[in-house]
């Protein structure tokens, strides 16, 4: 384990990436409880993040001199850095010139960091984002490395194992990055680097801890990331548990059917199915504001899920909530919260359950890996991400029958072209939005004033970041000619085709 001191940087949460990406755990915590989580998790390295302040600020975050006294391998990053040569006694100052993206770093001696490059690597490109910079070292520390501007930009003390650089090694536009972090992680961290299935004992282990007393509830979707904590859960406590699929009424056409075929028959989980569709739908009447439909869709999961487990008598619930939907629900201390994703941010602050959520260090492709590590079918490998709001993220403005019939409809046609293509597995997720627009149309020789439907087909590695797939022509021509011909009411069909950033994946 590597725990991350986040000091509000936007880049904290891909150290983190590129750590488990190693294979190596990584927990990301406050400054301000590092030294307890530090003892409390008998990490073997600490990272410093990056983080926007100024070291000698008024509120600057910092952190207990004691963790360099632990004997623990420590790597500041930027901020990080500023950390190290502030709280050990250095001097820092704001620079002259601020130097934000690629510039050139010259490596002036070997250490452990960058173990043999002297002669192959000697220099290479950085991506840096400060304005301050160290101008005096502390005690005991050697210059590493250097850039135009920056006379300190790498220092180290080797025999206390601490270690600084004022580049991001966890930006793609850093060479190296990879390696750098790499040779702290593994060579002076001296982590083992964790294969699929070691991931898997211990998330069993931390289940065994988590569930051990009573009877425990599963919330499956059918998505990937509650089957892999369902499978799991059911290894560890076998008929201990139940799992609960909440029919909503907002998934996609034939969705309960196939759920059903899967889990009972494919992969032998006790799979209870809850038809709540009455209590979602009277619930989002009137509903138009996605962060309150979104709040209401949590809220509404919740309720139905205490009233069928109490009968039942269950009081733990296993959640498959992975990291990005953390993230973006809340993120790190210092990050936005983008939107409430509804195993997060959208439970509400009381409920009867102790919530157990076994993948929530993990990122969506780590979970495939599990799954195909588990011999799951391909169908559920493979399946695109369909969000736990379902359908209502995916409706602008309020959500009544009449669209969701819309809605399904249109989305069974986007699937059925994209699979007829041979591009399903080849995308991250394609679907139909109701835009909520209505526009003109001539249908014979009639005026009508009709529906849009958007199309979304998108590409990504790990949810934080989204391009639009570049579809052929010919697709797109066969979904809307198919959309506007067999589902009545629309007239118009787009495609949507921004990149995530600006815009998220879903519409709501
Ligand atoms: P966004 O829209 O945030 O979506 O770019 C990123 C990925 O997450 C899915 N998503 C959700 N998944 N609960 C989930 O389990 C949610 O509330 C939720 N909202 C979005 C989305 O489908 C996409 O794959």
């Amino acid at each position: 384990m590597i725990i991350i001191v986040d000091f509000g940087s936007q880049t904290t949460h891909l150290i983190g990436r590129r750590i488990r990406d190693l294979g190596v755990s990584a927990e990301i915590v406050l400054p301000q409880d590092a030294l307890t989580s530090i003892n409390r998790s008998r990490s073997k390295g600490i990272i410093l993040s990056g983080g926007p302040a100024s070291v000698y600020g008024e509120k600057a975050l910092l952190v207990d001199k004691k963790i360099f006294d632990l004997g623990i391998p420590i790597l500041g990053i930027c901020y990080g850095l500023e950390v190290v040569g502030h709280v050990l006694g250095g001097k820092i100052k704001s620079g002259v010139k601020k130097e934000y993206g690629p510039t050139h770093f010259y490596l002036k001696k070997d250490c452990q960091l960058f173990s043999g490059w002297k002669n192959n690597k000697k220099d290479f490109t950085v991506w840096m984002s400060h304005f301050d910079q160290v101008i005096e070292l502390p005690k005991r520390m050697t210059k590493v490395g250097s850039t135009a501007t920056v006379k300190y930009a790498a220092f180290v003390n080797e025999a206390k194992k601490i270690y600084a650089i004022m580049f991001h090694p966890e930006v793609h536009h850093t060479q190296y990055g990879r390696e750098i972090l790499s040779n702290f992680a593994l060579k002076i961290c001296q982590e083992n680097p964790m294969i699929d299935q070691k991931k898997i004992e211990e998330i069993k282990k931390f289940l065994k801890e988590k569930v051990k007393d009573g009877k425990v509830v599963c919330a499956l979707s059918g998505g990937i990331d509650s089957s892999v904590a369902a499978y799991l859960t059911y290894e560890v406590i076998g008929k201990k548990l139940s799992c609960f699929y909440l029919d909503t009424g907002l998934m996609r056409e034939g969705e309960t059917e196939e759920i059903k075929n899967t889990f009972r028959k494919k992969l032998k989980l006790p799979l209870v199915i809850i038809d709540a569709k009455k209590d979602f739908l009277k619930n989002l009447k009137g509903v138009v504001d996605p962060e309150l439909k979104r709040k209401i869709i949590g809220e509404t999961f919740i309720r139905v899920f205490e009233r069928e487990a109490k009968k039942i008598k269950a009081k733990i619930l296993v959640q498959g909530t992975i990291y990005p939907d953390v993230i973006e629900s809340q993120g790190t201390k210092h990050s936005h919260k983008i939107k409430t994703h509804h195993n997060v941010g959208g439970l509400p602050k009381k409920h009867g359950f102790k919530i157990v959520e076994p993948l929530r260090q993990f990122y969506k492709d780590e979970v495939r890996k599990i799954a195909k590590e588990l011999k799951f079918p391909n169908s559920i490998i493979h399946r695109h991400v369909f969000p736990g709001p379902g359908l209502a993220v995916r409706i602008i403005g309020e959500v009544t029958e009449k669209k969701l019939e819309i809605l399904k409809k249109a989305d069974r046609i986007v699937v059925e072209e994209i699979k007829k293509a041979g591009l399903y597995d080849k995308i991250w997720m394609a679907f139909a939005v109701f835009a909520g627009v209505k526009s003109t149309g001539v249908i014979g020789d009639e005026r009508k004033y009709g529906e849009t439907i958007a199309i979304r087909s998108i590409e990504s590695k790990d949810t934080m970041t989204a391009d639009w797939s570049r579809l052929p022509y010919g697709v797109l021509a066969r979904i809307s000619e198919r959309i506007t011909n067999e589902v009545f009411d629309v007239i118009r069909v787009v495609y949507d085709i921004t990149t995530k950033p600006p815009a998220t994946m879903e519409w709501e």
